[in-house]
């Protein structure tokens, strides 16, 4: 299948090097040249050190490249995603299925990434969001990974499980996309938190805590919004929060560890010099609770130590010393 992967970050560069080893006829678009040139004077991405990037795979920075592609895989930072889905949108082939890849929820208008898609190529085109735990980092190395294709269209989000599907990449498939995307979204606010509480040095309970109640209030929000309960108990949900607030290659949770330890939120964001989805995401989120009227203390609190100027010393005795509460609230009902 003729397949452009739009976006030559980390993530786009693993995926086109993924695609390319399942036989497929990939090209990488670059969003700028001097980014196209260097890969392919390179002959790898600096983000994924080691990892070659064989001439089969055809690199370029034309937009026109998308032209009689069957599969568009968009892999910009979620506040580029409107901006690239409108330049393919007067190249796309008429049967042509667009995946998304990025993770976050659009700036000022809380939609989600394919919600963002759909407005600037219209309806008639099948979109799949893909999504799991799936550093880039491991699957340029080609390291076991497992995720979930999700869309409104069955056969769109079987072909997309085809399409990756390798020995080294498993795919699961779901029809609810609200809840994979909001799962991928939100688990970067919680990432970012619990980088925080590494900065600061507290230990291992502080962390699980943030992570479990992160994930109640990241489930609670996703059903209000239509998505189901158990995807946030899925790969899109609890697998990717587990990738990202555990380890060192979650940009989200570098760049909170920073914080933790004094550094001011937006020079941490700045010096991370990658795109840090969590620190965007934790205003949509919260923005969309407001919206829907769902308690997220913790993002609530994020948003006060990114934004609002608190410490993050001081946001967690608040999130502490909360009115007390049922850990379910389904318990003596
Ligand atoms: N890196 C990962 O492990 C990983 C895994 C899964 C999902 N994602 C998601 O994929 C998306 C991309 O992440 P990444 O790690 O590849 O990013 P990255 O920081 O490695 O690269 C960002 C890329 O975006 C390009 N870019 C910058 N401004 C742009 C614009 N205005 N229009 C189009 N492109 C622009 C840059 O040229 C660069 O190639 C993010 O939403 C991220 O959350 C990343």
């Amino acid at each position: 299948m003729k397949i452009t992967v739009l976006g030559s970050g980390g993530w786009g560069t693993a995926l086109a090097l993924l695609l390319l080893e399942n036989g497929h006829t990939v090209t990488l678009w670059s969003y700028k040249e001097e980014e196209s040139a260097a890969l392919r004077e390179k002959g790898e991405n600096p983000v994924l050190p080691g990892v070659a990037i064989p001439k089969e795979l055809t690199l370029t920075s034309d937009i026109a490249c998308v032209k009689d592609s069957g599969l568009l895989v968009l892999a910009p930072p979620s506040f580029a995603v409107r901006s690239t889905a409108a330049q393919v949108k007067s190249y796309l082939a008429p049967s042509a299925v667009i995946v998304s890849v990025s993770k976050g929820v659009e700036k000022d208008t809380s939609l989600t990434l394919t919600e963002v898609i759909a407005q600037e190529v219209g309806e008639d085109h099948p979109i799949v969001a893909l999504s799991g735990p799936s550093h880039a980092e491991e699957v340029g190395r080609g390291v076991p990974t497992v995720v979930v294709s999700a869309s409104k269209d069955e056969k769109s989000a079987k072909l997309v499980q085809d399409v990756f599907m390798s020995r080294r990449f498993r795919v699961y498939t779901t029809d609810d996309v609200v809840g994979v995307e909001l799962g991928a979204a939100l688990k970067n606010v919680i990432a970012l938190c619990a980088g925080i509480s590494d900065g600061l040095g507290y230990g291992d309970n502080t962390k699980a805590a943030l992570m479990t109640r992160g994930l109640t209030e990241m489930a609670r929000l996703g059903e209000a919004m239509g998505g189901r309960k158990e995807t946030f108990a899925g790969l899109a949900g609890l697998g990717d929060l587990i990738v990202t607030c555990t380890s060192m290659h979650s940009r989200n949770r570098r760049c909170g560890i920073a914080i933790g330890k004094g550094t001011p939120p937006e020079q941490a964001v700045k010096e991370m010099g990658m795109v840090v989805e969590g620190y965007y995401a934790a205003a949509n989120a919260k923005a969309l609770a407001d919206k829907v009227g769902v308690e997220m203390p913790i993002t609530q609190a994020a948003c006060r130590v990114l934004y609002g100027g608190s410490s993050p010393r001081e946001a967690m005795l608040e999130l502490m010393t909360r009115e007390r509460k049922q850990e379910s609230e389904e318990s003596w009902v």
